[in-house]
């Protein structure tokens, strides 16, 4: 079965506590259950860390590996050259990444309004709460397998 990595950097281990009025009352585990439901026929890898090294080194292996990736970085998504970087990395071995956010950060504070990945991703979707997960696994399913 092929294998879809969900990557979400830090705090999003918050989810369902962390300000539920900007970024919903699911959970990463509810996340997981609506992306398996959606894609019984993929295996769902959901990892989340809050150590940016950690989150690197997933990316070289997807680099490797070539499985596709939907990222959300959280705040490294601001200001990390060293993830976008890594998401050129995987993106330039002909692999998949696609950014996405809970929130709509064009939306929020100024500093949110940049992303120092989107231009070396291969597409962003922002704003839909979980749907823009679901919204990338969609495209996955039908492009990037
Ligand atoms: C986020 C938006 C980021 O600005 C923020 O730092 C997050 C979550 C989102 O999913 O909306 O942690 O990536």
């Amino acid at each position: 079965m092929a294998t879809v990595l969900v990557l979400n950097g830090p705090n999003l281990g918050r989810l369902g506590t962390r300000e539920p009025d900007v970024y919903g009352a699911g959970t990463l585990d509810d996340l997981r259950a609506v992306l398996r439901e959606d894609a019984p026929d993929l295996e769902i890898d959901l990892r989340q860390t809050d150590t940016e090294g950690e989150l690197l080194g997933w990316l070289h292996g997807a680099a490797d590996s070539g499985e596709p990736v939907i990222l959300n970085a959280g705040a490294w998504t601001h200001y990390s050259y060293a993830l976008r970087d890594a998401v050129s990395l995987v993106t330039k071995a002909g692999g998949t990444v696609i950014e996405v956010h809970l929130s709509n950060p064009h939306a929020r504070e100024e500093f949110r309004h940049t992303s120092v990945i989107s231009a070396v991703s291969t597409g962003v979707i922002a704003g839909f709460g979980f749907e823009s997960y679901r919204m990338a696994l969609a495209f996955i399913r039908r492009n990037a397998r």
